[in-house]
Order: C-alpha cells, then structure tokens, then sequence
C-alpha cells in the first residue's frame, strides 16, 4: 500500500510527540519533512530520527512535491494561515485546536475547507479518541442515564509547568484560558449534548500568580453556559493544579450519571504509608492522552488512504471557538453574552 507522506510543522511539546507518532508508530505513514521557525529543533529531529528534509520557513515545506500531508502543531496564532496556504495546494491537513484565535478566523478555515472537498481536513479534538471518553459518549447513545441535561468539566493544569505557560502566554499565544484550555470541554460538551450554546457568563482571576493579570488572562476561570435546549455546562479551567494534571468530566442525565477522570490517576499502584494513601497522578497531556494523540493521528492517516472524511468536521471547530470566545467576551467584560456569530463578531 501507498505510504501517506507527511510535513510537520512545529517542534514543541505536542509537535514532538506529533513527529514521532507519524515516524515511528502509523503504519502506511512517512513523516518526511519537519518545520520550526527554531533551526536548531529542525536539526535535531532530522539528526535523531533520519528525516529527509528539514524547513526553517514554512513555505518551503509547502513546496515539497513529494508531500502528500501537512501536520499542523505550531502557536494557535498561526493555524488559520497555516491551515489555508496549506489546503490551497493541495494538501490533506491535521490543525491542533483552536481553528483560529478569532470568530473571523474559524469561518475564514470553514470556508477554505468548504472549497476543497477532495481533501481530509482534521481538527486535533483528540479526546474524541481517548477510550474513556469514547466509551462514555457509547453510554450515552444506547440510552444508559437517559438524556444528558448538564456537563461539569475541570480542566486543570499542573502548577508545576505555570512557569513555561506564562512564557506561552505572555507571547499572545494561546487566546486565553477559555479558548486555549476549555475549548476541549466545549467540544465535548456539544458532543455529548447534541446542542449547541445560547448563552453564557464567565468570571475568573489570579489567585497564585498575579502575572495572569498583567497579561489580561485568568489563572482559574469558570463558565455556565446555557445550551439551546436548556442543558447546564459548568466549566471550570484553571493553571495552578497542585496535585498535577486534572482532566474531570461528568455528564448528568435524567436516568443516570457518568463520571470519567474524577480520579487522574497515573496508574493502578496505590502507595500505602505513614502519610497516607497516595495514588500518583499523571503531571500532563502528554501523559493523560497519550493513546488519544496516536489514535487521532491514525485516523487522520486512515481517512486519506481510504478517501473518507473524519467524524470531527471544521463546524465542531468554528463552533467550539465561537463559545470559547464568547467565555474570552464574558470574562473581560463581565457581561453575559449571546453566543450568536454575528454578535460575536460585531461586539
Ligand atoms: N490537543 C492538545 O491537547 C494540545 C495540547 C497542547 C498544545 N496544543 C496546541 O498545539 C499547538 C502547539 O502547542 P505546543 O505546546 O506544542 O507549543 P510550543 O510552543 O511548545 O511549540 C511550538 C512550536 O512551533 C514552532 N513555531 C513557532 N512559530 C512558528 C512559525 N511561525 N512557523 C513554524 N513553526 C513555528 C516553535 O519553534 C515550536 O517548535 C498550540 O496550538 C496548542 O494550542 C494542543
């Protein structure tokens, strides 16, 4: 079978993991050119894992003609280009999340997506991949808590890596909590509801680490949203976990309720000593969904060789930024907000 050829760009955290996922661990796949505006990572992944060709400018990776694939694992803040100038040669393309900072972006990709039809585009909502989660939106559909009517989610980072996010931050990175950190929750929300947002209100602050104000971000925020059909979201996300990575989700229903996360333990080991009880618990993403960021990758793959289209489509990614923005409005104007794009847009 013919091999998928695939351009990364962006060496970071998750783009390491990215590379070496699709060097090393998808059959029918070559990861064939590696891009970061850092030569000295460029160098290193070449060196260390014998890829052929290696970019400083993202431009030149797109004019590789043997690529069939570009992976797209840079800041959020370049997505929306990276996205389009990619798509419009050609190429099949797998974007971290968010789509775009802005609402204008998303429906900017949306529309580029939309004219090329004959091309995969995917959008890294890995936790659609993760087996807990799959299993609990199977749940769901064969009816096990009756309809979903409210979804709590914690979205907590280690306060451990605080330090190298505010590095991230302070470079207008990320969009801000709610768009970088709970547009997963979002997504998952909308998922497991079947609904889309109408409203929502969302507050938050600095609590360890007055820097987050400085910046105009929130360190620990919260969200309610109130989805079309009346259902609750309560999103809390935050960046000073002590405990270590905190990825909490509940769906409750009218027969039943589903919990998964509740404990982010890093295994089954339980330590038992004068102290106490202590279960470890994972310290990241790359940890917590390891198997998630493999099987996402894989399906990319699989959806170009076998010319299918993956379930996560480009509207679960306008839409997800649309509400992570509005929480973004709400937080810093303190109003409540309607989450209807024109409003979005026109402020
Ligand atoms: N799905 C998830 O769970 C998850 C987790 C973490 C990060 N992310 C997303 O992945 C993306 C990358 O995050 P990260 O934590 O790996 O960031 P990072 O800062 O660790 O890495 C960014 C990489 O992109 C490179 N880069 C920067 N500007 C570039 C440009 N203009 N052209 C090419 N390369 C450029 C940097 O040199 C670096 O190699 C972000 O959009 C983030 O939101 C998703």
């Amino acid at each position: 079978m013919k091999k998928v050829k695939v351009g990364i760009v962006g060496l970071g955290r998750l783009g390491r993991k990215h590379a070496g996922n699709l060097a090393f661990r998808i059959p029918h796949c070559e990861l064939t050119a590696v891009c970061s505006v850092v030569e000295e990572e460029v160098q290193e992944v070449m060196d260390a894992w014998n890829i052929p060709y290696g970019y400083t400018k993202y431009e030149d990776m797109l004019a590789n003609p043997e690529l069939d694939a570009i992976f797209i694992a840079s800041p959020s803040n370049f997505h929306c280009e990276q996205i389009k100038q990619a798509l419009s040669l050609g190429f099949h393309v797998f974007s971290e999340k968010p789509l775009g900072l802005y609402v204008e972006e998303a429906l900017d990709v949306e529309t580029a997506v939309k004219a090329h039809p004959d091309q995969v585009f995917m959008l890294g909502f890995m936790r659609r991949y993760d087996r807990s989660y799959m299993a609990a939106k199977e749940k769901i559909e064969a009816g096990i808590i009756g309809k979903p009517f409210l979804i709590r989610c914690y979205g907590l980072d280690p306060a451990s890596k605080m330090d190298s996010f505010l590095t991230f931050a302070r470079a207008n990175y990320s969009g801000g909590l709610f768009l970088d950190m709970s547009i997963h929750d979002f997504d998952l929300a909308r998922w497991y509801l079947g609904e889309e947002a109408k409203e929502v209100w969302a507050i938050g602050g600095s609590y360890a680490r007055p820097e987050f104000d400085e910046i105009e971000d929130a360190e620990t925020g919260a969200a309610m949203v109130r989805f079309e059909n009346n259902a609750i979201g309560i999103f809390v996300a935050g960046r000073n976990c002590a405990h270590g990575y905190h990825i909490e989700t509940e769906i409750i229903g009218t027969k039943g309720t589903l919990r998964i996360g509740t404990v982010p333990e890093r295994n089954q080991v339980v330590i038992m000593k004068d102290e106490g009880v202590i279960q470890e618990c994972v310290d990241g993403f790359l940890e917590r969904f390891e198997q998630a960021y493999l099987s996402e990758t894989e399906e990319f793959i699989n959806c170009i060789l076998d010319k299918r289209k993956p379930a996560i489509t480009v509207k679960d990614g306008v839409q997800s930024t649309i509400l992570g923005y509005s929480c973004k409005k709400s937080f810093e104007t303190g109003r409540l907000i309607q989450v209807k794009t024109e409003k979005i847009i026109q402020g």
